[in-house]
């Protein structure tokens, strides 16, 4: 064995995505097993709270036989075939119909991808063959924000307004331009200056960049901006779709009415990879629309329009809706941004983002930041029994699934007071200890029981 071999950590031949493969081959992995509902038990049999669905994904829970019963059964009658041209499979199909009637715009079309990322250059694409498509093919500027999260493909990179997710992979996109992320102005100002604007790219609660709701009248004020210039709004909504926003979509709750919407992770709540880009009828028209010439856009996955992820789509739209989960997380958002608050008066803390929509984001002070707190709070958690992550700005993360109860929050909260204070953070007074119930047994995970959910869930709120 050479000695570049022998020096070569060993333990794992699996490259982890965000990860220092260095660290995690000499720590160890921490191998998750199965699911149910909001928790997740590892190949030692410990229980854990999963304070994050996946990465804001899993929105139904896990452990839902009925999403592998309909993966199951298209598997076994066509897995998959092309969308290519004229072809089509009935779940995609099915799936289509059915976003364009939860779209809230008018006259939708669905562009399906394999997830947020495909939509992201899916949509980067799609916005300056438009303008092409219209005479103006030198509106191919697109307008990111700070703190932005667009995924991870090249188009998605150059519009991040994470630096450190930029940093290192050479020249990128050079037609993005950045806007503060609450600064509505600042937008009406650049579009009043440059006429190569084709799109503006917006998170309406910025997820992985920090958990950022829009200040009030910010969203109405850049759309606005936006229609005056002609410039076409893409709502991401990889994260806030199908409900973590407290409505279907985010676009939803503050009357966007988005020109394109990128979806993703909740469409299937991550049992299987997939995405959809919606695209209003006026993005659509120069492309549905018969010409003198034929307009053919030359885009597409191997994946897109998949038959077994639409059929897994559609039965996961069916839980949502059938258990009124949007309602559930109109009510939760409340009692997660309450519980969640009194972590505020920790020294440590400098700011905890929570009360719209089911995501929120403790975060830290930069002296605590530079201590190494967040990361020991972490090592708190997963010890405590809750599995979540620290953001690229080391804020934690707190998305749990939409199936989270209120004694979960309860104890989530209590579970990261004991971590801050166990890494060293002081508070005025303290609650009395104990509060925390044992959630780490494994008391044997029984297959996801809908009827016992049922009988609790909330009353519909609009
Ligand atoms: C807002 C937003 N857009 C795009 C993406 C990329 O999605 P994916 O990781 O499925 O490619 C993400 C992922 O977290 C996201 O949060």
């Amino acid at each position: 064995m050479d000695s570049a071999r022998a020096d070569r950590p060993t333990g794992t031949r699996l490259w982890h995505p965000f990860a220092d493969m260095a660290a995690v081959a000499s720590t160890g992995e921490l191998v998750i097993e199965r699911g149910d509902g909001a928790y997740l038990v590892d190949e030692a049999g410990r229980r854990y709270l999963d304070a994050s669905a996946g990465l804001w994904y899993c929105n139904v829970g896990h452990g839902r036989h009925e999403l592998a019963e309909a993966a199951a059964r298209q598997m076994s009658t066509l897995a998959s075939y092309s969308a290519f041209g004229d072809l089509a499979t009935r779940p995609a199909l099915d799936l289509a119909e059915r976003l364009c009637a939860l779209a809230p715009m008018a006259d939708a079309r669905v562009f399906l991808t394999s997830g947020g990322s495909d939509s992201v250059d899916t949509a980067v694409k799609l916005v300056r063959r438009y303008w092409a498509e219209q005479g103006e093919p030198g509106r191919s500027v697109i307008v990111t924000r700070e703190h932005a999260y667009h995924g991870m493909h090249l188009a998605g990179t150059s519009l991040a307004g994470i630096e450190a997710n930029r940093a290192g992979h050479g020249d990128l996109d050079p037609a993005v331009a950045a806007v503060p992320w609450a600064d509505a102005g600042a937008l009406e100002a650049l579009l009043e200056q440059r006429a190569d604007v084709a799109a503006f790219f917006c998170e309406p609660i910025i997820g992985a960049g920090g958990v950022y709701a829009p200040p009030p009248g910010y969203l109405e004020r850049v759309r606005a901006a936006c229609e005056r210039h002609g410039v076409l709004f893409v709502a991401d909504e990889v994260i806030c779709g199908y409900g973590r926003a407290g409505a279907m979509f985010a676009s939803d709750r503050w009357s966007l009415d988005p020109d394109i919407l990128l979806t993703a992770k909740g469409i299937t709540s991550g049992y299987i990879p997939l995405g959809a880009v919606i695209v209003s009828g006026r993005v659509a028209d120069p492309f549905w629309t018969p010409g003198p010439e034929p307009v053919m856009w030359r885009h597409g996955y191997t994946y897109s329009a998949h038959a077994t992820a639409c059929a897994v789509a559609n039965a996961n739209l069916d839980i949502v809706d059938r258990e009124m989960l949007v309602a559930r997380v109109d009510v939760l958002q409340h009692a997660l941004g309450a519980a969640l608050t009194t972590l505020a008066a920790y020294d440590a803390v400098s700011e905890v983002r929570a009360g719209v929509g089911l995501l929120a984001a403790v975060d830290y002070t930069p002296e605590a930041k530079s201590a190494g707190l967040p990361s020991r709070v972490l090592a708190g958690l997963r010890d405590r029994g809750v599995l979540t992550r620290n953001l690229a700005s080391g804020a934690l993360q707190v998305s749990p699934p939409f199936v989270i109860e209120d004694t979960d929050i309860a104890v989530l909260a209590a579970a990261i007071s004991e971590s801050l204070a166990d890494a060293g953070a002081t508070r005025p007074a303290l609650p009395p200890s104990g509060l925390l119930p044992d959630i780490t047994r494994d008391e044997g995970i029984e297959s996801y029981d809908d009827r016992h959910y049922l009988e609790q869930r909330p009353p519909h709120h609009g």
